[in-house]
């Protein structure tokens, strides 16, 4: 047993939870020098929804992001999370698209990898393994956590045999639903430090009100690292607030002796950002409202949150219940799938149509034709002929490795965008988000050519 180490989320999961990913650059640059300096093991700052919202909703280039913050902190670990062949998107990447991407991240300062895939399914995380470990960073692979039928610990465990055979650096539980119940946690621990010597990590969500209890009981077990965020974007569907758990674990032998002075400076700096988010809105305090429902239904905070906002958007909201009902039978369904990106968001939109549209399966999204032909990988639990015939008919279901099917990707990419890519970068971000990346390129373009031709007039117009 030894001091327990700490992964600060606030920076990626911290703020994808609480406030849809909308912190900007400018909101997390001033205080990032006190972050490096409390102590953290490690910082996650990049992946998940991060680089997408950069560039949809900020008006910012996600490897510009990262390339400050690298600049900022000079002593903690940089830390992301991929969705193994989907990277931070959504749908599976070329090889060559995949190897790009994770070689420029580590390139611009990310010293640690995490990756999962929705589905455990090992085959679309080997490609992204091979190239973490090629290009020298530390390979976390992490079990997407559930429960179900099939996902019993003998899963977990031969799960992370294949993970260390294939080189991962250290093993994460990723609880994204924030289910995994206390004494679970203690024996699902103990029994994974029975079949490696791994680091072990832990990353669950508050939700349903018991992560600040799983954590506890997971340190006790022997867990190496946990996941925490600063207070102000902790609880509710984030992490446990770092500085809770370190003052709980002062004066025993897991204190992670965290430095209090530089927390509660960033702490101050957050709640005086958040101010914004609460006045506009994007602040919505039911994400704050403890919600033990979720672990009925397995739902993450993530996909809680959007699917508030959705019923919201299409005036259902008083459907909310109904549709929150129909998840797991929706899950069941398909084979009992983890409820993580994209897979959360492709289950939830079938249970949104399942509900308000008057009938089961009437209306089915493209994401989940392809689910069922196999393009995400392979489901734990077999999905009924029943209702494969209703939702793919005849067509055909895919065996081999989804990626396989893909040829190379860059080139094309790189054709496609053409001029308005200044670098290899560009062309990555235009790989994964084609539209809303173009859209980025092209007022980027657009504000250089007019602040250049402000530039000629001033020139020209200077009072002397
Ligand atoms: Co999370």
């Amino acid at each position: 047993m030894s001091k327990l180490k700490i992964t600060e989320t606030s920076l990626r999961d911290g703020h994808q939870s609480l406030i849809a990913t909308r912190l900007t650059t400018d909101e997390i640059l001033p205080i990032l020098s006190e972050m490096d300096k409390a102590g953290f093991y490690s910082m996650e700052v990049w992946g998940g929804a991060t680089f997408d919202t950069a560039l949809r909703f900020l008006n910012e280039d996600p490897w510009e992001r990262l390339r400050k913050i690298r600049a900022n902190v000079k002593n903690t670990k940089l830390q992301m999370l991929s969705r193994g062949q989907n990277l931070l998107g959504y749908k599976n990447y070329p090889d060559d698209v995949v190897e790009r991407f994770l070689k420029n991240a580590i390139f611009e300062g990310i010293d640690i990898v995490r990756l999962f895939d929705a589905l455990n399914d090992f085959r679309n995380l080997k490609k992204s393994i091979d190239v973490v470990k090629k290009e020298g960073a530390h390979c976390q692979c992490a079990i997407s956590y559930t429960k179900s039928p099939v996902h019993t610990v003998d899963y977990y465990l031969s799960l992370i045999k294949e993970f260390e055979n294939a080189g991962a650096d250290s093993i994460c539980i990723k609880d994204m639903s924030g289910i995994l119940l206390p004494y679970e946690a203690y024996d699902l621990v103990k029994s994974i430090k029975v079949v490696t010597n791994l680091p072990l990590e832990l990353h669950t969500h508050c939700t349903s009100g018991v992560a600040q209890m799983t954590m506890l009981k997971a340190v006790e077990a022997g867990i190496d690292i946990v996941d925490t965020a600063i207070s102000p974007l902790s609880s509710g569907t984030s992490q446990p607030a770092t500085e809770s758990l370190a003052l709980s674990l002062q004066g025993t032998q897991w204190d992670p002796q965290l430095d209090f002075a530089r927390m509660n400076n960033t702490a101050d700096h957050f709640k005086e950002v958040l101010k914004k988010y609460q006045d506009n809105g994007t602040f919505n305090t039911k994400v704050l409202m403890t919600e033990p429902k979720t672990l009925q239904y397995q739902i993450p905070g993530g996909m809680l949150s959007n699917m508030i906002y959705q019923m919201q958007t299409l005036n259902a909201s008083d459907k909310f219940e109904a549709v929150l009902a129909e998840v797991p039978r929706v899950r069941e369904d398909l084979g009992y799938p983890p409820l993580v990106t994209p897979l959360s968001q492709m289950v939830g939109a079938q249970a949104v149509f399942n509900v308000i549209s008057g009938g089961r399966y009437k209306i089915i999204p493209t994401e989940i034709k392809n689910y069922v032909k196999g393009m995400y990988g392979k489901p734990a639990a077999p999905i009924s002929e029943e209702l494969k015939k209703q939702i793919i008919g005849n067509d055909d279901v895919i065996t081999v490795r989804p990626a396989d099917l893909l040829s190379d990707g860059f080139e094309k990419f790189k054709e496609e965008i053409g001029s308005l890519a200044k670098s290899e970068q560009d062309v990555l971000s235009y790989a994964l988000f084609p539209q809303v990346a173009r859209d980025f390129l092209q007022k980027r373009q657009d504000t250089k050519e007019t602040m250049s031709e402000d530039m000629s007039e001033d020139m020209y117009t200077e009072p002397f």
